[in-house]
């Protein structure tokens, strides 16, 4: 019986959240499926790396943390921002141990696969941090070229809604001409929510309903020569 409720409680929370990760390059949080590092730990929710607290699985007020614009209530890597740092999924913490998924050329233009499990109405946005260990404000925005889905004026994808469904999507990234790094933390922000705002369908803003909603964060570590 108890393992009965635990798989529908498992149902149900696989059903409904919005969920995704970066697949390519390998974020910290699915690195652990590539054969090159068998030393890293895996993390069995890599679809779940959003800023709230994932060990509260009961307190659902937690689903939501505030965000203001620089989503400066989130981990820089998609951690609970109130955890001590190096955070879990930040360089230093149990899955940041800096192995390089992509090196990639300066100036060039790559693919990003994304995999959403769950897809809800939103949108995301790339960004680059070239220091050796990254900051919250080294990032700089990357260039979204194109992709599966349409672009926002603001340079960020939109991630529509799909009922909740399983979707792979892929952002055509511009990579800058003049930074290189041994190991450069790659990251993508996904701000969502159940109810899109504006309406989604035929809505060009892809915009989310703002209060409350739920921000995703993958880093991945990525090399540029
Ligand atoms: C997403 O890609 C993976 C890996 O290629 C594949 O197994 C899966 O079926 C794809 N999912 C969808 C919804 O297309």
């Amino acid at each position: 019986m108890k393992v009965i409720s635990i798989i529908a409680f498992a149902i149900v929370i696989i059903g409904v959240q919005p969920h995704g990760h970066i697949v390519d390059p390998p974020a910290r949080n699915w690195i652990w499926t590539d054969p090159r590092f068998p030393n890293q730990p895996p993390n069995f929710n890599s679809q779940g790396v959003w800023c709230g607290d994932v060990e509260c699985w009961d307190c659902p007020p937690a689903f939501y943390i505030p965000q203001d614009e620089d989503f400066s209530r989130c981990g820089m890597c998609g951690d609970d921002f109130y955890r001590p740092t190096p955070r879990d999924h930040e360089h230093g913490g149990r899955f940041g141990n800096g192995h390089i998924g992509r090196t990639y050329t300066a100036g060039s233009i790559f693919q990003m696969h994304l995999t959403f499990g769950a897809m809800h109405c939103g949108y995301f946005e790339v960004d680059l941090c070239a220091d050796a260990v990254e900051t919250p404000e080294c990032f700089q925005r990357l260039q979204i070229l194109g992709g599966t889905e349409r672009l926002r004026p603001d340079n960020r994808m939109c991630a529509p809604h799909f009922g909740g469904e399983s979707r792979n999507i892929t952002a055509t990234i511009q990579l800058p001409q003049n930074v290189r790094c041994e190991r450069c933390t790659l990251r993508w922000t996904y701000r969502t929510n159940y109810a899109c705002f504006p309406h989604f369908q035929g809505d060009s803003a892809c915009g989310v309903d703002p209060n409350p909603a739920q921000t995703f964060r993958n880093c991945a570590d990525i090399a540029i020569v």
